[in-house]
């Protein structure tokens, strides 16, 4: 027994334990709804509540919603360190219209990314929409997928994206688009159990691509949230709910 805990250590991560059994092995959160770290510094035991409340303490700059955003559903705040920020609706019986939004100080400063269905820890099998608008105004909508553990995305067609567009109002930067819950390597499900849930990972980074294909650059944030599209207050705490 010893000997196994020296050769596969349990792997720390946000703040649960998980030990890797074999690269094939799913791995359960044991709580659906902690707040990740995003990449903050991991001090203590207690990130990231820490560090949460201290930034809520600190002022942040309002940015108006755009408008057409309140048309969604739902909205809820995935990160407080880089406000990154999930819109959907759902129209039944199949598809999806979303929104990722982060603030940024200008349109083509960064890129922002959701994979649906990751095997967390981890990138794999993850069907990915990541945006971004180029220096000389391109918006970019791609449908990716992660091949491996980690590393960057590949384009791909397994997940068909509709009504995709990405806009830079009031600071926010936003991409949207729509799909069908039935597409992909790991559809949505309408209301999942919610152990083990349905994982979303998110991502953000500065954007250096100059149109619409190529490798973007490694993310300065990521994460990933346990989601239920129709019963989102199952899983997500009430203090994530979009303010403003
Ligand atoms: C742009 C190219 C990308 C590269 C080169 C890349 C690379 C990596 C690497 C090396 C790791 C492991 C080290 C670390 O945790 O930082 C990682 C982890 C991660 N990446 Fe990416 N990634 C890319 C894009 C994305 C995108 C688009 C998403 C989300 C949609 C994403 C989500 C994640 C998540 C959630 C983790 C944490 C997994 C874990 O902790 O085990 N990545 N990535």
């Amino acid at each position: 027994m010893n000997l196994l805990v020296l050769l596969f250590p349990p792997v720390v991560h946000l703040n649960a334990t998980f030990t890797r059994v074999s690269n094939n092995a799913t791995v359960i959160p044991f709580n659906a709804n902690i707040p990740d770290c995003g990449n903050q510094p991991k001090t203590d035991n207690n990130c990231p509540y820490k560090d949460i409340e201290n930034k809520k303490k600190e002022k942040k700059i309002t940015r108006k919603t755009p408008e057409h955003l309140l048309n969604y559903d739902r909205c809820y705040q995935l990160n407080d360190e880089v406000e990154y920020r999930i819109y959907w609706s759902v129209s039944l019986p199949d598809t999806i219209m979303m929104a990722i939004s982060i603030p940024a100080t200008n349109e083509s400063e960064k890129w922002v990314a959701v994979g649906f269905g990751s095997i967390f820890p981890g990138m794999n099998t993850s069907d990915i929409v990541l945006g971004y608008i180029t220096p000389t105004g391109t918006q970019c909508v791609r449908s990716m997928t992660a091949v491996n553990f980690v590393g960057a995305p590949i384009d791909t067609d397994t997940v068909a994206l509709q009504n995709t567009a990405v806009s830079y109002i009031n600071g926010w930067l936003t991409v949207e688009f729509s799909r069908k819950l039935s597409d992909g390597h790991n559809p949505i499900p309408l209301n999942p159990p919610v152990m083990p849930g349905y994982s979303v990972i998110w991502a953000t980074g500065d954007n250096v691509l100059t149109q619409c294909s190529g490798k973007p650059k490694y993310h300065s944030h990521r994460g990933y949230r346990v989601i239920n599209v129709m019963y989102p207050d199952t899983v997500f705490d009430h203090s994530r709910l979009c303010t403003n």
